[in-house]
């Protein structure tokens, strides 16, 4: 386990904390995952301040992200959580078993207590818009998956029907069709129940989000089971996981100013000698602050609110 500190010259969380009596399994490129031994069956998920970009992690944090992408997160399973169950089990850190005191202040807000599902393998990607890697396809081959599309779409025309667009779980996500996932997931049932639940789940939260004047133009989810029954796993639609867009901002055929990490990309787009391997290159504070601004403000719009303690 790493000795760093957990917060690192930008006041951002970078991980790695070493906690008492807790084993940290697995560090992702945002969350930091711990078990306990007293506790088999459940995992604590720290969300970071890490930032990645074209799957590289930056050597800087974004301060608050990792407490937006819970936010968001915590905020969107309440508003199903009753017909579409999720693993998480709390996100109050006196309320997770053995976790000592001293922590609860650090990690307040991107913490989440959670059952340890059998996951699905299979990224559950809908689309209701054109845009990235679906353009793309669409624009080299006039299909998206293998779904045919209308000719004569283009960069951010919205979809005749929210499609599926699965991918595979793994260290690069390979597209799939829907059938090669039903594979995946083993039981043609549950496939359905999947393709189902995720319409409805992509229905509800592009409702609210137009309420709020704003485009999601598509999102990513996972799911497990947990005695017998699909639970949501992992984030929910978050920036990280969805292409948000205001909606007075698209004009078909260009490419619409999202809320994430864009600001970050296009920055490493433009240091052209980055061969986007690591080490990634240093990222201005100016862009680190605006990403920041990007995060919160999506966050205000998408849950009325800020996470506790986060000023803009
Ligand atoms: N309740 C859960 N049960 C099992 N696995 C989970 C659960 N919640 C989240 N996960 C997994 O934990 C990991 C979260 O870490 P993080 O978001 O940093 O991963 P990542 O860098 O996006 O990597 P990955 O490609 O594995 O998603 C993901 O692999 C996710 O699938
Ligand atoms: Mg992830």
């Amino acid at each position: 386990m790493s000795s760093m500190s957990a917060t690192d010259h930008n006041q951002g969380y970078r991980g790695g904390l070493e906690i008492p009596g807790w084993d940290l399994f697995y560090v992702g490129k945002v969350r930091d995952l711990y078990r306990h031994p007293a506790h088999p069956g459940c995992m604590m998920m720290i969300a970071t301040d890490r930032l990645s970009a074209f799957d590289v992690v930056m050597n800087e944090t974004v301060p608050d992200r990792g407490r937006v992408l819970t936010h968001i997160t915590e905020s969107y399973l309440k508003q199903v959580a009753d017909w579409m169950p999720a693993a998480r089990i709390t996100c109050n850190p006196a309320e997770i078993p053995d976790l000592p005191a001293e922590f609860h202040d650090a990690l307040r807000g991107r913490v989440t207590w959670t059952r340890e599902s059998d996951r699905v393998n299979v990224e559950v990607v809908l689309r209701a818009y054109l845009a990235g890697s679906g353009y793309r396809e669409y624009a080299k081959t006039g299909r998206l998956w293998d779904h045919a599309l209308p000719e004569g779409l283009q960069n951010s025309s919205k979809l005749p029907e929210v499609l599926h667009t699965p991918t595979t779980k793994a260290e690069v996500d390979e597209p799939i069709s829907w059938a090669e996932a039903e594979e995946l997931i083993g039981s043609q049932e549950e496939a359905d129940r999947i393709h189902e639940l995720a319409l409805k789940l992509f229905q509800q939260a592009s409702d609210r989000a137009a309420e709020k004047g704003v485009i999601l133009a598509d999102t990513k989810f996972e799911f497990g089971r947990q005695d017998g029954e699909l639970v949501l796993i992992d984030e929910v639609m978050t920036p990280d996981s969805s292409r948000y867009w205001p909606a007075d901002s698209v004009v078909e055929g260009q490419e619409p100013q999202s809320y994430d990490k864009e600001i970050v990309r296009a920055y490493l787009r433009s240091v052209t000698e980055w061969n986007r391997k690591a080490p990634p290159p240093t990222i201005p504070a100016e862009v680190i602050a605006n990403t920041r601004a990007k995060y919160l403000e999506i966050c205000q719009i998408l849950t009325g609110s800020l996470p506790e303690g986060v000023d803009a």
